[in-house]
């Protein structure tokens, strides 16, 4: 300190620039300069100094970032922007077939520029800064509502607790989302200590990193050494001052965050080339886990043309790099009965640690397959893991020194029927339609989290509920009452509330859940959403096969399989009953593009448009955030008057609203980039 005087007030702001300079080194830089007794001894004079002079306390002082039990459990937040995913593509026809689509829906010669980043392999998180200052972090959650972890993540590198202001004003509000993650090298050595400790290690570092951060004790992640990456933002306004991605990544990192470095593509060969270049190598090399490239389309102006599905961007897609293999012994084969009573091998195997996660048993689909690879117990199998896909088997690497045979079951593992084999079809499947293992699985997929997402109904959940005969069928979830979980092994009085508030949470999810968690055969999420963002519950119960084979992507087989289900008696019957427990199952509302600068404005189209159609125009005006209305008002924001305009033009010129051409309009289009 100089020869100033000290005074209470000098003293504290000079620690806690001190604690700020040492808690960068620790966790930013990885290289702390003082001892933690040193560092402890800071932090305790400065909370004596506020306790003194509590005028000098301030909720960003570093003494309130500290210990002491500060985050109890987490409290739900709701995400302002739904935290999306991304379409996954995993060879050359399918991110070309993603570029093909992408220039189809560009203006005709349009090349966009593509930003490409790696996937990192870790968790989504949300931060929130007010006026420069750290204030919230909240988990992906469902997407919807994550968890407040504002405590934990304060001690993870790379989440500043100010913005640096780089010569520049801080935004006023600002939500930076990206992904933490714990590198290999810290990962190891938690491990080790877990062992040490006696307790089991973890899978892998998203788990671990996942589970460090969702801590009671902050003290805890503390130790873990998480970073924090931004990818990406929860909102957008003009004057965050970017109109791009890369400008947003350079923007972040002057702002204090760390970003991986990115490289720009401006063909689809380019984003192939580099690739290449990464998945033979150069992804290996890396300090922490990744698995595949992220490819956006760089131009904001372009991504909101592109616009999103219900769950992701039209504008981004993982590129994903391909499997990992490993080997290792089947130890037994078991047969588990599924949704529709099909019997599938199961091979359990000696556990092993392959792309990231330890595998430890593998479905072999049906006893075909398993005659194919000629598989037999105590062999030494190949199997291969990409990303999230499910591990497979490829083939026998050695075989057994003793022979058995794997024979089908004649009987159902579960309830005892026999077993059938239906003429020309590879499964066999227990005959018995109300066998009890069919409906845990129905169950199980209904409150599965892309389903339902009814956290609480899990295996034994499901299991005792179906042994108690209390479910029958997915609708009988909503009739269950408190008494009736609290007689359920493992039930205390608030985890029985906990998953009633979570069944009652369920009954909002929208339609394309609810298609989806009904398990209609050959109706994947995909379909279910393709379905729910065209027709309502209404006109699906009365559409024909000829109206669902209409829909994008829709073919004869899925149509059919809709159709059977939803005019069948048991399936109107089902669906009634759902109604009647107070599912409303709305359509998916369209997702909101980046920044929405058209929220509460309403456009009028008239007369005739000639590049795009009146549907397409709208389209775009509800993709930024507007509304489109046939009646012009006062309240009108903008007519857009193409040729032969009549009556509407001049009810918005005698009211003074805004009139523009199409080509006008297009052009405030493109800027809102
Ligand atoms: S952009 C609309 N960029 O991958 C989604 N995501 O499947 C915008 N992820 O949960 C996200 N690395 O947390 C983006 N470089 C990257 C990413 C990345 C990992 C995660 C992300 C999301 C998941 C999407």
């Amino acid at each position: 300190m100089s020869e100033k005087k000290k005074t209470p007030k000098s003293e504290s702001a000079a620690l806690r620039a001190d604690i700020r300079e040492h808690d960068r080194r620790y966790y930013e830089l990885e290289a702390p300069t003082i001892s933690d007794a040193e560092y402890d001894a800071l932090q305790a004079r400065l909370k004596s100094l506020e306790q003194a002079h509590p005028e000098l306390r301030s909720p960003d002082s570093p003494t309130e970032r500290v210990g002491g039990g500060v985050s109890s459990s987490f409290s739900p937040v709701k995400h302002a922007r739904p935290m999306l995913s991304l379409d996954n593509t995993y060879n050359e026809e399918e991110i070309r077939a993603w570029n093909d689509r992408v220039l189809k829906n560009l203006p005709a010669g349009e090349r966009p520029s593509f930003i490409l980043e790696q996937k990192l392999d870790g968790l989504s998180c949300a931060l929130t800064y007010e006026n420069g200052r750290f204030v919230r972090a909240a988990t992906r959650g469902d997407g919807e509502t994550g968890e407040d972890v504002t405590e934990n993540a304060r001690f993870v590198g790379g989440v500043p607790e100010r913005l640096k202001a780089a010569g520049r004003e801080v935004p006023q509000s600002l939500e930076i989302r990206g992904e933490i993650v714990l590198f290999f090298d810290d990962f190891q050595k938690i491990n080790a200590e877990e062992e040490r400790a006696g307790r089991p290690p973890f899978v892998n570092p998203r788990n671990c990193a996942s589970g460090s951060l969702r801590q009671k004790d902050p003290q805890v992640t503390k130790r873990r050494r998480l970073k924090f990456f931004a990818h990406s933002y929860g909102d957008w306004r003009p004057e965050h001052g970017f109109s791009s991605h890369s400008k947003f990544l350079a923007r972040c990192r002057s702002l204090g965050f760390r970003v991986e470095p990115f490289l720009m593509a401006s063909s689809i060969e380019d984003i192939l080339s580099r690739y290449h270049k990464f998945r033979d190598g150069g992804a290996a090399k890396l300090p922490y886990a990744v698995d595949g490239l992220v490819v956006k389309v760089d131009s904001f102006a372009q991504q909101r043309r592109l616009g999103f599905t219900a769950k992701s961007p039209r504008w981004a897609v993982a590129f994903k790099y391909p499997a990992q293999q490993a080997t290792t012994i089947v130890r037994e084969i078991e047969c588990s009965v599924g949704r529709t009573g099909t019997i599938t091998p199961v091979a359990k195997l000696e556990p092993v640690f392959c792309a990231g996660v330890t595998i430890s048993s593998v479905t072999l689909h049906n006893f075909e397959e398993i005659e194919r690879l000629g598989i037999q117990i105590g062999d030494r199998v190949l199997i291969e893991r990409a990303g999230e896909v499910i591990p497979k088997v490829i083939r026998v690497v050695e075989k057994a020194k003793k022979v058995s045979v794997i024979v089908p079951p004649s009987k159902c593992p579960d309830c005892g029927s026999p077993v059938v084999k239906e003429e020309g079809l590879v499964a066999y499947r227990c005959d018995n339609p109300s066998c009890p293992a069919q409906l845990r699985r129905t169950l199980e997929h209904f409150a599965s989290r892309p389903a339902m997402d009814i956290v609480g109904l899990g295996d034994s959940a499901v299991d005792q509920l179906v042994g108690k005969k209390l479910v029958k069928d997915v609708a009988d979830i909503y009739g269950l009452k408190k008494e009736q979980l609290l007689d359920l092994e493992l039930f205390a009085d608030k985890k029985a509330d906990n998953l009633l508030a979570q069944i009652e949470a369920s009954k909002s999810k929208t339609l394309d859940r609810a298609i989806f968690a009904l398990g209609i055969r050959h109706v994947g999420e995909k379909t279910a959403e393709t379905v729910a963002e065209r027709m309502d519950l209404d006109a699906l119960l009365n559409s024909s096969v000829e109206d669902l084979q209409a829909l994008p992507d829709i073919g004869p087989i899925v149509a059919k399989s809709l159709h059977a289900f939803f005019s069948s008696l048991i399936g109107k019957d089902l669906i009634a009953r759902l109604r009647k427990a107070g599912l409303k199952m709305p359509k998916p509302a369209r997702m909101i593009a980046a920044g929405a600068p058209f929220a509460g404005m309403t456009f009028v189209f008239t007369g005739e448009l000639k590049k795009s159609t009146r549907e397409e125009a709208e389209e775009l005006v509800k993709s930024l955030g507007g509304k489109a209305s046939s009646s012009v008002s006062a309240k009108t924001a903008y007519v857009v008057a193409g040729e032969t305009a009549g009556s509407k033009l001049k009810k918005a010129l005698a009211l003074g609203v805004k009139v523009l051409t199409e080509d006008e309009f297009l052009d405030i289009i493109n800027r809102k980039g």
